[in-house]
């Protein structure tokens, strides 16, 4: 129920939208201002989108977590001139309040209610693609994936696309490689500051705060097993290590495995880890990192969270399967009880646990990736017609730019070199 007092919603027609409640808006306008404050970087490119109106006649498709930091962005782009429509990319992370100042107080189309069912949420997406989209923003790529597959007849509107998370760059690099991908996408995950800050510091913090928001367990003291150690593990390790957990680092890759080590981290396969965790969080991005082998030796009580892309990082079927009795806990943390008396506790159905308890990243560090999204989105259309069927990564110029703008705000300067300086850096005759 909304703490907000009620207002009149106001005299514009509203666009067209599925959303749980109009009612909620206030509640929702209150969290998108908030996330603004927050959000100094992609401000400043909305007050110049205003003045410069760079994507006039542009129709964009977004399908992103809705979220108060997500609707600063879509705000960006409404003052750039583009026409809107916003669909949910998990199920379990839209904000129905957002959702609902959205449509009514920014007059944005938004397709999304939390806990859609999955028929809803494609019946959602195929809403957005109604609109015939020239550009598509994607967190995951199932938006680009259903209009390859069932709107082939679309493919020539669209002058190109944006990717926020690793786990859809993947998949488009797949295309491309495939031959499969029609039109140009601008990885927007793999520019420096986005990946570097948000992956890290956004994962590592939102991960927690999902944790702890749907058990209330005290982190010092336990065994955090942290599946994967790409960007995003290392937020999670880090963050759960200066909360006092023993923390425990499963990989498939050498490299990385090495780095969590020389890190102070434990090592060692999924096997071995499974009887010592107390909380379990994956973040490989890849399917059955804990399954049947792994949960059969889990301690009672053992705490299991994903906060990978998708929902298949944990084998929650397996877990159906072999319970013989389930049941909610607490929100958004069930319990499986098994044969043997020993209880699992899967957190947020096993989707995204930082979206699906918690609130997500903090909007101080969407602020950079979504600055990046919003420059990304202005270049193809910029560059509409030159670039090829690829995956593209966003000029370094344009990463450049997130981060001074980020610096300034932040009331942070940096050294500049000196002429001396430029000079021995180009020169290959300066030795000992
Ligand atoms: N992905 C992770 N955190 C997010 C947030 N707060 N908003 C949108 N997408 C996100």
């Amino acid at each position: 129920m909304s703490n907000l007092p009620a207002r009149d919603l106001p005299a514009r027609d509203l666009p067209p939208h599925d959303v749980a409640d109009l009612d909620l808006a206030p509640d929702g306008l209150a969290r998108i201002e908030w996330a603004d404050r927050q959000m100094p970087v992609l401000a400043a490119i909305r007050e110049r989108f205003e003045k410069e109106r760079p994507l006039a006649g542009h129709v964009v498709a977004a399908t992103m977590h809705v979220t108060s930091e997500t609707a600063n962005l879509l705000r960006a782009l409404a003052a750039g001139g583009a026409e809107l429509t916003l669909t949910a990319s998990n199920p379990l992370s839209t904000q129905d309040v957002t959702a609902a100042a959205l449509v009514a107080e920014y007059g944005v189309s938004v397709y999304a209610i939390r806990g859609e069912s999955n028929e809803t949420y494609y019946k959602h997406m195929d809403a957005a693609l109604d609109t015939r989209p020239t550009i598509t923003m994607d967190d995951g790529c199932d938006l680009v994936n259903r209009l390859h597959a069932q709107r082939a007849d679309q493919l020539h509107l669209v002058v190109g696309g944006t990717e926020e998370t690793t786990t859809g760059v993947i998949r488009l690099r797949a295309m491309e490689k495939a031959g499969a991908l029609k039109f140009p996408i601008v990885a927007v995950n793999d520019a420096q500051t986005k990946h570097l800050f948000d992956n890290r510091f956004g994962t590592g913090q939102s991960t927690l705060d999902g944790i702890i928001r749907a058990t209330n367990v005290l982190i010092a003291g336990k065994t955090v097993v942290v599946a994967g150690y790409g960007y995003c593990g290392r937020g999670v390790a880090s963050r759960a290590k200066g909360m006092g957990a023993d923390v425990i680092v499963t990989e498939i890759d050498p490299v990385r495995a090495l780095e969590a080590a020389m890190e102070g981290y434990r090592v060692m396969p999924m096997a071995e880890a499974a009887p010592q965790g107390d909380i379990f969080v994956t973040v490989t991005g890849n399917t059955s990192v804990l399954r049947q082998e792994h949960i059969e030796v889990m301690k009672d009580g053992a705490l299991v969270a994903n906060s990978g892309h998708f929902d298949v990082e944990i084998d929650v079927a397996t877990l159906s399967r072999t319970a013989t009795d389930r049941r909610a806990v607490r929100p958004n943390a069930e319990q499986f009880e098994l044969a043997d008396g020993r209880r699992i506790i899967l957190l947020a159905d096993g989707r995204l646990v930082n979206l699906g308890a918690a609130e997500g990243h903090p909007a101080a560090v969407m602020d950079m990736s979504f600055a990046g999204q919003a420059l990304a989105v202005e270049w193809l259309a910029q560059q509409a017609g030159n670039l090829e069927p690829k995956v593209y990564d966003l000029p370094d110029e344009l990463d450049a730019d997130v981060a001074r703008l980020k610096l300034e705000s932040m009331g942070k300067a940096i050294d500049v070199l000196t002429p001396e300086q430029e000079h021995y850096l180009s020169s290959y005759d300066i030795g000992t």
